[in-house]
């Protein structure tokens, strides 16, 4: 039998695909990576979602935007004062673009250097780990490459309400409420998850009137519920309008506008706004990805069914980030492409489940690790806490930004912690740190003698491991 042209194909260069394709290519294997995304000039985009549409624009408006609210919030108590204050929302938009665009252009530089085939077309995996590649522009004649292992990393794309389809106008997804040129009067968001939350701060603080109905009873039921509260208790401040609660009966376009009929428990509700985002979370990308020869099979949900090894049913076929189970990541979804790059070249390959990092940049930001207390009580497992508030630090307290704390729930028995969680200003960069801890399988007693430099923000993790023994210095212990 004549050799296949690569040893891997990739399809999809989001953070799953392409970091895949790299990891392969180090590793020695003949790579290819089969992305379809272009972008508005109509060049290939790899990064998938991440780059383009997710985690890189939201979080450069969430920058632009959390300057407007220091501007018009923070500065005078520092001193500083502005007379007025003008919003270019296009020039904002501009910035992120050009931040985009300068990351996918990084991939592709990071392909050329790693000897990654980049190939631009629309996948197709056919039996036999035969792939049929569609051109999304020119031509659209299809080309069929063959390989050893085929890996599969189309990512998810939004839901849409049942009966409620995107119209890029007045109900828009999440990519389309990245690129709004007009800060809207009103916005009413569907989903109080990540992307609601998120999105929600950005365009409250650009200023408009933002309301969020979420179906479940209480906020972000993931988080630590004390966590949970608290952050429900900095929204509700922040005029952060959340309905918790809510069923959404009807929604119609009307005035410019959209009419929301919603029931908050048995009362029925009416919501009008200028914008409706809907963010009920995300599906998997597998619209005409499988030829049905391949026999690759998809739960439930839609997402491509994998072993703990990421391995489908069909030999050789791997399958991994939002386009199968588990948290949708980033971070979760290049952990899964290196360790599938690995297993391929060398037979192994491991990925730590349990100490995979959640953050929602929100302000104050909220984030997490391990096992909640819930999680601990459900198990009936016996568990410490230390707690510590950011309010008490002096790092905090110099920023002016002193709301949150860090709490640690650690074994009973051996000490071993088994959770961090924490709510606070720039957390998101003191979680690694508490990824590491759980990663290490250390217990509060080592991170309570581990010397954290002072002032920083980062005292309060020390602070919190100390208070698991009732030894923190800077607060009374209970
Ligand atoms: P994707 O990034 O979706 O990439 C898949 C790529 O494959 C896409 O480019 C798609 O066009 C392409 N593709 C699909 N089908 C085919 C095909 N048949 N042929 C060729 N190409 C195909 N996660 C975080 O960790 N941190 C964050 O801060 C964060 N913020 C987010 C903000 C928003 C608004 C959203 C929507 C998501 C955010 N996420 C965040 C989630 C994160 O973007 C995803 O978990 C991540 O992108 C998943 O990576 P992936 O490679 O599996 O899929
Ligand atoms: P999500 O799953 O985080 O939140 C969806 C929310 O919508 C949930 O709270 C759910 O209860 C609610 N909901 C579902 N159906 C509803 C209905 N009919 N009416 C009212 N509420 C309803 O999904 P989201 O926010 O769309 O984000 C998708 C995924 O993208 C996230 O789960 C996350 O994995 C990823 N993401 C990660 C980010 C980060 O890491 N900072 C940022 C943004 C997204």
């Amino acid at each position: 039998m004549a050799e296949a042209t690569f040893d891997v194909v990739v399809i999809g260069a989001g953070p799953a695909g392409y970091v895949c394709a790299i990891r392969c290519a180090q590793l020695g294997l003949r790579t290819a990576c089969v992305d379809q995304r272009i972008n508005n000039a109509g060049e290939p985009a790899p990064g998938g979602t991440c780059l383009n549409v997710g985690c890189i624009p939201s979080k450069a408006l969430l920058d632009s935007s959390l300057h407007v609210e220091q501007l018009h919030q923070e500065f005078t108590k520092h001193g500083i004062f502005v007379d007025t204050v003008e919003l270019d929302i296009p020039q904002m938009m501009e910035r992120k673009d050009r931040i985009i665009a300068e990351l996918t252009d990084g991939i592709g530089t990071l392909f050329k250097a790693n000897g990654v085939t980049a190939i631009h077309g629309y996948g197709r995996l056919l039996p036999e780990l035969r792939i049929e590649v569609t051109p999304v522009t020119g031509s659209h004649t299809p080309n069929i490459i063959d390989s050893r292992h085929v890996v599969i990393a189309t990512g998810a794309e939004p839901m849409a309400l049942p009966g409620l389809p995107f119209d890029g106008e007045h109900i828009i997804d999440s990519s389309a409420a990245l690129s709004l040129l007009k800060v809207p009067e009103a916005l009413g968001i569907i989903g109080a998850g990540v992307v609601g939350l998120e999105l929600g701060s950005v365009w409250r603080r650009l200023g408009a009137k933002v309301t969020i109905l979420e179906a479940t009873k209480t906020l972000l039921p993931a988080a630590d519920p004390q966590i949970a509260r608290e952050a429900q208790r900095q929204f509700k401040k922040q005029n952060l309008n959340i309905h918790l609660d809510c069923r959404v009966t009807s929604a119609t376009v009307k005035n410019n506008g959209c009419e929301v009929i919603y029931l908050q428990g048995e009362q029925e509700q009416k919501l009008t706004v200028d914008k409706l985002i809907v963010a009920i979370g995300r599906q998997p990308h597998t619209d005409g990805l499988l030829d049905p020869a391949t026999g690759l099979t998809l739960d439930s949900h839609g997402f491509i069914e994998v072993d703990e090894n990421c391995l489908t049913g069909e030999h050789n076929v791997w399958a991994i980030g939002d386009s199968v189970h588990g948290p949708m990541l980033a971070h979760k979804a290049s952990e899964e492409g290196v360790a599938v790059a690995e297993r391929i070249a060398t037979g192994q390959g491991h990925i730590d489940r349990d100490v995979i990092p959640w953050i929602i940049y929100t302000d104050p930001e909220i984030a997490w690790v391990g096992l909640t207390e819930l999680d601990l009580k459900q198990a009936q497992q016996p568990y410490s806490i230390g707690l510590f508030p950011f309010a008490a630090t002096g790092r905090a307290k110099a920023q002016g930004k002193t709301e949150g704390f860090v709490k640690i729930l650690s074994d009973n028995a051996t000490d071993q912690i088994l959770g961090i969680h924490m709510i606070g200003s720039h957390i998101s960069e003191l979680i690694g740190e508490a990824v590491l801890a759980m990663k290490s399988r250390i217990t509060a007693t080592d991170l309570s003698k581990t010397i954290h430099a002072h002032p920083t923000l980062s005292e309060a993790i020390h602070e919190a491991a100390l208070s698991a023994h009732g030894r923190a210095i800077h607060i009374t212990n209970r």
